[in-house]
């Protein structure tokens, strides 16, 4: 009888043990996912839109950013004159991607600094500055949680249908404020979150109503909305 109870309390303890080691196994394997995640920087709506837009390659997207259709909504130089004096101004460019708007800043004078956070990108636009001789386009490869800016090291942060790839926007665009001299500004051009031919799905754009809530709470308190320039998207500048 007592070596029954042993042999029932042995298999009991074998029995707790392996499901301990299991849970145990589990645990360790939610953390190391949980922590990859986080060392990437990317919250799940951003996964989605990164995602989403690396479905296509970065050859396409390159044709698809620098096409005439993409001129012909994107309307570069109403952009840049509704920006006004660009000449000397020092300008960071956060998802500078192919350099659509970085090259064409830098055209106009501006000393840019063209950021983002894919290598293909960057070594894509390092050679059509190389292929320009574009001397005031500096590229910067920046984490996905910070646009690495000095203090008030820019005049102005252009970020182009990109808001909505950024994560944690409140304490990202406070970082990016510190990075801005006093006098200078935020814009930002992103899709209307409605049913247009063009960019990614609804789900994944971002409302001009959340822009400003996030904007507020990151420190900015001058808003100037502009809903009319462009036919799909909108443009604040914020201070
Ligand atoms: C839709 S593209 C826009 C490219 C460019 N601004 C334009 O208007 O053609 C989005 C860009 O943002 C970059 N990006 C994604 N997440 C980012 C992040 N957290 N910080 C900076 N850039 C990011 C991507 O690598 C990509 O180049």
């Amino acid at each position: 009888m007592k070596l029954k109870i042993h042999e029932y309390q042995k298999t009991y303890l074998a029995m707790s043990t392996t499901k301990n080691l299991f849970l145990l196994a589990t645990l360790m394997v939610s953390c190391l996912a949980f922590s990859q995640h986080k060392h990437h920087g990317k919250s799940d709506s951003t996964n989605t839109a990164n995602e989403y837009m690396h479905r296509s390659s970065v050859d396409d997207l390159i044709m698809r950013f620098e096409s005439p259709e993409r001129d012909a909504y994107q309307k570069p130089d109403m952009v840049l004159e509704y920006l006004g004096e660009l000449k000397g101004k020092q300008i960071m460019d956060i998802g500078a991607g192919s350099g659509y708007f970085s090259v064409k800043l830098a055209e106009k004078g501006a000393q840019v600094i063209a950021a983002d956070v894919n290598d293909e990108f960057q070594g894509a636009l390092k050679m059509r500055i190389d292929e320009n001789k574009l001397e005031n386009i500096e590229l910067r490869k920046i984490p996905y949680d910070s646009p690495n800016l000095e203090d008030n090291e820019v005049d102005m942060v252009l970020i182009v249908n990109t808001y909505h790839h950024i994560e944690n926007r409140s304490d990202y665009f406070s970082k990016v404020k510190k990075g801005i001299k006093p006098e200078g500004e935020l814009v930002i051009i992103d899709f209307f979150k409605k049913e247009i031919p063009v960019g990614p799905p609804v789900d994944h754009k971002v409302s001009l109503v959340t822009v400003k809530k996030e904007l507020k709470e990151a420190g900015y308190t001058q808003l100037d909305v502009n809903v009319d320039l462009l036919p799909y998207q909108f443009i604040i500048r914020a201070k």
